[in-house]
């Protein structure tokens, strides 16, 4: 049954559970997160007529999975988020059971979103429909239905379609997987943004699934996605599912030997970018992680899980693609807490800080908060936190490139960003120390700064 008050329905939720999430110790102060519910991909990212649009899939209802809004989130600055009413809601009978991820885009002045009706039944059948909304006041959405079904050749994991125009037509990729159960990436082709050509495969190779496709130029293509079914190896892919690139050519294909991970903390996921007016590649991804031990969080019992990753613009270097914190983020430092020249650091530090260290002499380790620690050996970086399901601790590492120079570290209450030499190597990661534990220790030599960033809470 297809239930048409699911709007009132949510917005009562928050109503109802929003003072509760909010005052949550471990709820960010500068990160977006859910008012209520489940928070997981980034959806739609778009600068339109000068503002900033996130949407993001969203379970008002509990905090599990299931058929989710897409939420809205409006920003001049990228940093200061305004609510907007949920943008679309599972109420058709082509979306029943989730308004999957998808994109946006502008054409003619109005602002349309792509993205995946999913329905499934009671026996776990499913079905895919890419469909699309529009809007001219980038306010309220009006659901146009379903533009593509599902080809042969696929089966129904068949989702998350990103449109972008070059060459004068819209391009659209989705993430799915052939009759014989392997991930790919699928591609289309229109000139109105109604009718659309299919393409065939523009990428495969590993994995089961690739989720969450994204396609943009730097110095090179870059294909964006998150591929499942990968296996641990050495200090790779040791996430349940990993989010990376490649590096290629739109013509001449994306090898898939060339996959890197995008970030190597323990919760990323279903990354999307857009370009905003100034023409940088500005990215947003889930900290989160899909079966990779939410239950275990513990946020539940204060009726939300799970934020996104700060803001961060794109840049090429090499054959490697590097993400730095988006500048504006300067705007949210309040007081200077410390300026240390001299190498380490023992003391007591907030959980909304920016700590950055520089002139970095030696191997360094650091204890924050009694939970989470990074160790430099060599040009390897290892962070370890205890496990989340209890059964002692766990790890991932990242090798450096060149010598380590800078790190600049995002803490938000229960979360931290670190960015290694301006962006080379990122690890994304939530933790949950005990809330009264402030301590924090810096073994090595370096030059250490933490500013205080404001302590706004909810967007
Ligand atoms: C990735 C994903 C997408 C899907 C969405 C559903 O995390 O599984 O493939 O569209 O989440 O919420």
């Amino acid at each position: 049954m297809i239930d048409v008050n699911l709007r009132n329905k949510a917005m009562e939720m928050v109503e109802e559970y929003s003072g509760i999430a909010l005052s949550d110790p471990y709820y960010p102060s500068y990160h977006i997160a859910p008012p209520v519910g489940l928070l997981n991909d980034p959806n739609g990212f778009i600068q339109w007529k000068g503002t900033y649009h996130l949407f993001y899939q969203w379970m008002p209802f509990h905090t599990g999975h299931g058929a989710k809004f897409w939420a809205h989130l409006t920003s001049r600055d990228l940093v200061d988020w305004a609510w907007q009413e949920p943008a679309l809601a599972p109420d058709e009978w082509y979306d029943r059971t989730g308004c999957y991820s998808g994109s946006a885009v502008e054409k003619d002045d109005e602002l349309l979103l792509f993205y995946t009706g999913n329905v499934k039944d009671d026996d776990g059948n499913r079905e895919t429909y890419q469909c699309k909304a529009r809007s001219e006041d980038g306010v309220s959405f009006e659901k146009v239905g379903v533009q593509i079904e599902l080809p042969d050749g696929f089966t129904p994991h068949f989702r998350d379609p990103k449109v972008w125009k070059m060459r004068n037509e819209w391009y659209m990729v989705i993430g799915a997987q052939t009759e014989e159960k392997e991930g790919c990436i699928v591609l289309y082709r229109s000139e109105d943004l109604d009718s659309w050509t299919y393409e065939g495969i523009l990428a495969s190779g590993m994995g089961y699934m690739w989720e969450c496709p994204d396609f943009f130029r730097l110095k090179d293509d870059v294909l964006l996605f998150s591929p499942q079914g990968l296996e641990e190896k050495g200090i790779d892919y040791r996430n349940m599912y990993q989010s990376g690139y490649i590096i290629g050519d739109f013509d001449k294909g994306f090898p898939e030997e060339k996959f890197r991970e995008l970030d190597h903390g323990f919760e990323f996921y279903a990354p999307q970018t857009t370009e905003d007016d100034q023409g940088r590649r500005l990215l947003v991804g889930w900290m989160g992680m899909p079966d990779g031990g939410e239950e275990y969080f513990p946020t539940h019992d204060n009726h939300w899980i799970h934020q996104m990753t700060l803001p961060r613009e794109l840049l090429q270097q090499g054959d490697r693609v590097i993400q730095k914190p988006v500048e504006e983020l300067e705007k949210l430092r309040t007081d200077k807490l410390v300026e240390e020249n001299s190498g380490s650091f023992a003391g007591n530090l907030p959980r909304n800080i920016e700590l950055i260290m520089r002139e970095i002499e030696e191997d360094i380790y650091i204890d924050l908060y009694d939970y989470f620690s990074i160790r430099l050996e060599g040009r390897r970086i290892t962070i370890e936190r205890p496990a989340m399901d209890g059964s002692g601790k766990e790890w991932r590492a990242a090798d450096l490139v060149s010598p380590l120079t800078e790190m600049r570290m995002f803490i938000d209450q229960s979360s931290l960003e670190i960015f290694v030499n301006d962006g080379e190597i990122v690890f994304s990661s939530r933790m949950f120390p005990d809330v009264d534990t402030h301590e924090c220790r810096v073994k090595g030599r370096s030059s250490i700064t933490a500013w205080n960033l404001r302590a706004e809470k909810g967007a």
